[in-house]
């Protein structure tokens, strides 16, 4: 399976913040946005992963993860010059999806639960239809919402509804098999004037194709899109890290532990970062017998 990270758009409503850095590079916390991301396509063992992002940013983001092979990943770089809608990707990574299927995650999205890799794992396997994620929210009229019939089967997905028909928003995390590209180049553009992903759920959707997995009330899910938002996201990452003393979206303790990488890279990254927490904590875990690991 192939993953894209969409990290593009002008990041508007950050703005001064993102006037002249990107968005998905912002910190939240102690790590950049896209961390986050990136952790959930690693947690779902994706080792192929293309960011897409403004032609502008393709150096910061090299300048970041490279080629990805430290992490035992290969990353490739591709642009969007206009966000004309998330189902753009598809269109924009035709060649590198080719016919296998892929993993579309919002670069501004955030998901921690203890359960993570359990509720990935089935979607790796997944090679007909498309997968999507229901978050119980308070105000789903942000987002796409699904809706359900009273024996809470799936009827149908509304893009920002004025009414939402039910409590719970799509998260940012989509799984399809190969045919998606085919369908992203059908998409005609919504009112808004992008290629909508709603529109692309709801075809597999017809088809009779779309799973739609509620997520649990415990687990989180967090977008970043608001200075609020952006804000509430650090306290939330920082205050599970302090509380429990472990990190979300330790990208090298997901790659080692993922077995991306063995034990001597992982200390080769752990001296990279020697000065901050951070490398204090690659360093504890890269010690054998640590019980964060256990
Ligand atoms: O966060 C989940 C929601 O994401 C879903 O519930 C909605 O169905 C989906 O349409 C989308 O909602 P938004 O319209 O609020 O997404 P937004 O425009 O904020 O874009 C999400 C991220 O994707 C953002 O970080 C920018 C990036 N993006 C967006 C578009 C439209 C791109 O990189 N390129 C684009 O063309």
């Amino acid at each position: 399976m192939k993953g894209i990270i969409l990290a593009g758009g002008t990041g508007s409503r950050l703005f001064p913040v993102t006037f002249a850095t990107c968005k998905q590079l912002l910190p939240i916390y102690d790590k950049p946005m896209i961390y986050f991301p990136l952790a959930v396509l690693m947690q779902a063992y994706i080792r192929e992963i293309l960011i897409i992002c403004l032609p502008k940013d393709i150096p910061r983001f090299q300048d970041l993860l490279a080629d990805g092979s430290h992490l035992g990943l290969n990353i490739t770089y591709a642009a969007q010059p206009e966000a004309n809608g998330i189902a753009e990707s598809f269109i924009i990574a035709e060649n590198f999806i080719g016919s296998d299927p892929v993993a579309l995650v919002l670069g501004d999205n955030l998901f921690y639960g203890h359960n993570i890799e359990e509720i990935l794992a089935p979607c790796q396997k997944h090679t007909d239809g498309a997968i999507v994620f229901g978050y119980h929210v308070q105000d789903p009229e942000r987002y796409g919402v699904v809706a359900f019939d009273e024996k809470r089967n799936v009827t149908n997905i509304v893009e920002k509804p004025l009414k939402a028909p039910s409590s719970y928003a799509v998260t940012g995390l989509y799984f399809y098999d190969a045919n998606v590209v085919d369908i992203a180049k059908q998409l005609k553009p919504s009112p808004r004037g992008e290629l909508e992903i709603t529109d692309v759920n709801k075809v597999y959707l017809a088809q009779n194709k779309l799973k739609v997995i509620l997520l649990e009330k415990g687990f989180a899910w967090l977008d970043s899109g608001t200075h609020a938002a952006l804000s509430q996201a650090s306290t939330y990452v920082q205050t599970i890290q302090e509380r429990q003393g472990i990190q979300i979206a330790c990208v090298e303790e997901i790659a080692y532990k993922q077995g991306f990488i063995d034990h001597s890279k992982l200390q080769a990254l752990a001296g990279l970062h020697a000065s901050s927490a951070y490398g204090a904590y690659l360093q504890s875990i890269a010690t054998p017998c640590n019980p964060v690991l256990n």
